[in-house]
């Protein structure tokens, strides 16, 4: 089976990781029949959002870099099909195989539905039934175009199936970016990020917590994003806040001149409030998160890897796609309010982590599942 596997953001790269990693193991055993052709639209791409992480990963070279680069969802949606259709044109793929929920999966999954290409779609049926969200349109069309729907939780198979899916194009199979952290987990514990940052001072680990935010709907209103980080502020005073910052959101910060909020690392000494960091790779975060008090965050995949660590995650949004990190796992929704980030902080702080559960299936073998159903070339429907 001749396959192109399609990646474009940093959450992609981590996904695609763990079903690489099982193709190759599978060739070095003579086994299995998957050729893949890389693909990297090039939605991200300055080297600590792409060419860094591609490293700590092992990720192959793309073999094809479409360079497409952040302009409108327009612009960057049109221009990726029209590159990405060349690619598939050349190659003729028996699936296309898109993971996430970037505007790099729905341009790649729409080309090849045009051309008559199946698309396999690795975390299908999430929705957070907000269609404000550029995720949520790229997610429900996408899934409406697949052939193969792989999901991560049952209600993702449950929307699904509401949305009328053929319930044979569904395929329960698991979580890729657990796999993929359970395969990195030991390498992490060599990272020596917190050593950089003065976080660990003769193996006595100073407590803090961790924030990510970049949500067009947190950052590009500079109302919410005060409103965000008063409250944040006020949670800092009793333990820093590190906060490695996306390129979205530093522009933001740019723009609407919150510098004062941010404190930067002293060469020596605790850091104190704020800390704004560049974006760190994967590894690094991973060790980062791992031994967090708490992580403040509004990206879809820290609500997940938090609840597979067992750290308490307090998702700065009204919503999530992911419910079942909140239900079974360590997450909680806390709005973007300074009054309701501050209270529900304060809780964590105190009462610790609560009860919970790792999701069904989330076994570190959802990527192994994917690349034998895929195999298998089984006429499902
Ligand atoms: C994109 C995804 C989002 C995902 C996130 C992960 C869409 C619609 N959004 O959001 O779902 O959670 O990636 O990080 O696909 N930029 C750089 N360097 C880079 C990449 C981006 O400077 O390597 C800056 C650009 O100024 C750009 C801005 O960040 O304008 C936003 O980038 P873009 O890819 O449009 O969306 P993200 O916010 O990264």
């Amino acid at each position: 089976m001749k396959a192109i596997f399609v990646v474009g953001t940093r959450p992609n790269f981590i996904k695609i990781a763990s079903i690489i990693n099982v193709v190759n193991i599978q060739k070095k055993q003579n086994r299995g029949d998957i050729k893949y052709v890389l693909v990297h639209t090039g939605q991200h791409y300055d080297s600590k959002m792409s060419g860094e992480i591609f490293r700590k990963l092992s990720l192959p070279k793309p073999n094809f870099f479409l360079g497409i680069k952040s302009v409108s969802h327009a612009v960057q949606t049109a221009k990726i099909m029209i590159e990405f259709e060349k690619v598939a044109v050349k190659i003729q793929p028996d699936v296309v195989l898109v993971v996430g929920d970037v505007n790099s999966t729905f341009a790649c999954s729409l080309t090849a539905a045009k051309l008559g290409i199946p698309v396999a779609h690795v975390e299908a049926g999430l929705r957070s039934f907000d269609m404000s969200m550029p995720e949520e349109i790229n997610r429900i069309l996408t899934d409406r175009i697949s052939d193969y729907l792989f999901t991560t939780c049952e209600d993702a198979n449950r929307n699904l199936k509401n949305e009328g899916v053929n319930p044979k194009k569904i395929f329960f199979v698991g979580n890729v970016m657990c796999d993929t952290l359970f395969s990195y987990r030991k390498k992490a514990e060599n990272s020596e990020i917190l050593e950089k940052l003065n976080l660990n001072q003769n193996k006595n680990i100073t407590e803090y917590a961790v924030l990510t935010l970049h949500r067009p709907s947190n950052v590009d209103n500079k109302d919410v994003f005060v409103e965000i980080l008063n409250g944040l502020r006020s949670v800092s005073k009793l333990l820093p806040i590190i906060f490695p910052v996306h390129p979205r959101t530093k522009k933001q910060i740019e723009v609407f001149k919150l510098q004062k909020y941010f404190n930067s690392l002293g060469a020596t000494g605790t850091p104190r409030g704020i800390c704004a960091i560049a974006p760190l790779n994967y590894i690094d975060f991973l060790r980062l998160t791992s031994k967090a008090k708490l992580v403040f965050t509004d990206s879809g995949g820290i609500q997940e890897e938090t609840t597979i660590l067992g750290i308490p995650c307090l998702t700065i949004r009204e919503n999530t796609e992911r419910p079942v990190t909140i239900t079974e796992g360590t997450n909680e929704l806390i709005g973007t309010r300074s009054d309701s980030i501050r209270t529900k902080a304060l809780s964590v702080l105190k009462k610790g982590s609560r009860k919970f559960k790792v999701p069904k299936m989330w076994d570190g073998r959802a990527a192994g599942r994917i690349v034998e159903i895929l195999t298998r070339k089984k006429q499902y429907f």
